[in-house]
């Protein structure tokens, strides 16, 4: 959440600034601002919305200057007003930051500056932390030593830039729980909270660590702790294109983000499937191979998208691996005293690696002695950082707010490891190596469900006049409901719930009417028959069924008022191909609508607060 992004070179700060804040837009759009020195002078520019309309504020009114900080905001202290966008000001005017993250204890901050008589101008957490470095620098005229007393000080997580008029070519940053990376490029630096913004200009970057301060100048980048103990850093490449993060003459990244599906899961599979010999290869476990035929429990976990892929993954751990396996919300899960017991692998899912519940979850358990693995697609991010091993969905960027890529991706790595635990427990040879033909037909058959988009698209016009919708499913199609209505939900603003099949005649049955639309999950496994059933009940109370059915299936036909088919598969890795046709329906729904289906309101990317 909030992006953040500092330069220091020989070009007009303002257009790097600018673009990069382009890049970190997902992270949030609730307001946008920079400032750049010039003649010893601070320009601060901000604006309500989306980035464009800063960078409208700047053609009006530009700025000048080779060093510079951006911010692109979603709002948690304050509501979205250019009040209380970022950057934000010390009392002095001199010091101007930037700041991703949640500032806990800025209530006592704020009282105690107010009776040092220091007058604030926004709502916001982030301004106590400026105006207490800007406090601290009015008694010592000693910036870095302020910063660092005040970041001693503060509760919290932050990521943070910061430039002042008196230091016109010295970029500050610092970093705890938010992520930070520093470029080197040739004539300077370009520091952002993900690589994103980086990528354009430099692929040598380092990454800081909790509670590091850099101080970038002409002199170089030099790195301590908040404590002013030196620390060495170590240059890294980055593994980014930016074609990586560009649209590639797509309409936008959701609709990129479908369509790179089946690539992105032959790319995430490419040498980890050992199709020749029957076996899986996840060179990710290798830290923790002699374990993994000795876990007793496995305790899956992580938020929204991440917490549906996890639910497919305990079925997949108990049906495939026989173990018993237990799904957990992460927020709740870190708030609940977990009981772990010895011999559990516990497995956090996250995209981003940054979410703030599913990382204090993960070192809520860490500390009860589970054996922490991650499937995480962000490189070096916190969870992946704090993990004993895990495995990289290497699907590339995800950049849309939904997230769609990225699931089938969880899913297909839940599979795979569910299969190598299954391997050294009970699967014989056979019903791994079946496993593992499967798997590497699917970018094949993901590619075959896309199609179904045409089909989709000539439905949405009546199906979105309708507020409230039901998604139905059974077994490791349950999770795959549930994903749908939050797709459906969180791009269109439409209501949706997703439930087990079953679960519908114990209450929800009651919200149905005529032309409800009612999407069902009925692929041919073992609940088939039933969900028939669920169907016939549904069209007993004059629902429209939307069936997601298996390719040749002759009886559905007679039951739904529409039938989506996708390619047969077995029932175990069904939910990967009867998730497309639902990103679809969301996706087409929601342009139907008119929202922005990269940008939903009230959403960003990842959720670094809790
Ligand atoms: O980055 P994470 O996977 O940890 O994010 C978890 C959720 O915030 C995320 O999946 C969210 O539910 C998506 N917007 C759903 O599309």
């Amino acid at each position: 959440m909030c992006g953040i992004v500092g330069y220091l070179g020989a070009t007009n700060a303002s257009d790097v600034l600018l673009t990069g804040l382009k890049r970190l837009e997902y992270r949030g759009y609730d307001s946008a601002g920079l400032a750049t020195i010039h003649d010893g002078q601070l320009h601060v520019r901000r604006a309500v919305g989306p980035v464009d309309q800063l960078q409208e504020s700047l053609t009006k009114s530009p700025v000048r200057g080779e060093i510079g900080i951006g911010h692109t905001r979603w709002a948690t202290h304050g509501q979205p007003s250019e009040q209380n966008a970022h950057p934000h000001m010390d009392a002095s005017g001199r010091i101007a930051l930037v700041h991703n993250g949640v500032i806990e204890n800025h209530s006592s901050i704020r009282n105690f500056l107010a009776d040092e008589g220091i007058q604030f101008h926004s709502q916001t957490d982030t301004e106590c932390l400026v105006q207490l470095i800007g406090f601290f620098y009015g008694r010592s005229g000693d910036l870095r030593e302020s910063l660092e007393l005040a970041l001693q000080e503060v509760r919290g997580t932050f990521g943070i830039a910061l430039v002042c008029s008196d230091h016109p070519e010295t970029l500050f940053s610092a970093r705890r729980g938010s992520p930070l990376l520093v470029g080197i490029t040739a004539e300077g630096y370009v520091i952002a909270s993900d690589p994103h913004a980086v990528v354009a200009h430099t692929s040598d970057v380092t990454y800081l660590e909790d509670d590091e301060v850099a101080v970038l100048s002409p002199a170089g980048l030099e790195a301590t702790t908040i404590h002013s103990v030196a620390v060495e850093k170590r240059i890294e490449v980055l593994d980014l294109s930016l074609a990586d993060v560009g649209l590639s003459g797509h309409a936008n990244y959701m609709e990129k983000e479908i369509r790179e599906q089946p690539e992105s899961l032959r790319e995430m599979m490419r040498g980890r499937l050992d199709v020749t010999n029957g076996r899986i290869v996840l060179g990710g476990l290798t830290e923790i191979e002699r374990d993994l035929a000795h876990f007793q429990r496995v305790l899956l976990f992580g938020c929204g998208t991440a917490w549906h892929a996890a639910l497919i993954g305990g079925y997949l751990f108990e049906t495939l691996a026989g173990i018993p396996t237990t799904v957990q919300y992460a927020s709740e899960l870190r708030y609940r005293n977990p009981l772990i017991e010895e011999n559990t692998l516990a497995v956090a899912m996250s995209q981003s690696g940054e979410t703030a519940d599913t990382l204090a979850a993960l070192r809520e358990v860490k500390l009860k002695g589970a054996t922490c693995l991650g499937i995480v697609n962000t490189v070096g991010s916190s969870i992946a950082l704090e993990t004993d091993a895990g495995v990289y969905l290497h699907v590339g960027p995800e950049i849309g707010v939904a997230s769609t890529k990225a699931f089938t991706a969880q899913v297909a790595v839940l599979t795979m490891m569910a299969c190598d635990l299954g391997r050294r427990r009970r699967l014989s040879p056979e019903q791994t190596a079946n496993v593992v033909h499967e798997l590497a037909t699917m970018p094949e058959k993901i590619a075959e469900a896309l199609e179904t988009e045409k089909q989709i698209q000539s439905l949405v016009a009546d199906l979105s006049q309708h507020d409230n919708w039901l998604y139905l499913g059974r077994g490791v199609n349950f999770p795959v409901a549930l994903e749908g209505a939050l797709k459906l939900k969180e791009i269109s603003y439409i209501h949706a719930e997703g439930l087990p099949a079953a679960e519908m005649k114990h209450g929800p049955i009651a919200l149905i009417d005529k032309g409800m639309p009612v999407v069902v999950i009925a692929v041919q496994d073992h609940t088939y028959e039933k969900v028939l059933s669920n169907i016939e009940e549904v069209r007993s109370r004059k629902g429209r069924v939307i069936a997601i059915a298996t390719q040749g299936d002759t009886q559905i036909g007679e039951v739904a008022d529409e039938v989506i088919f996708v390619p047969p598969t077995i029932p175990a890795l069904s939910p990967l191909v009867t998730t497309i046709p639902l990103q679809w329906l969301a996706y087409h729904t929601a342009l139907h609508r008119g929202c922005n289906v990269d940008k939903p309101r009230n959403l960003a990317k990842s959720v670094t607060v809790e």
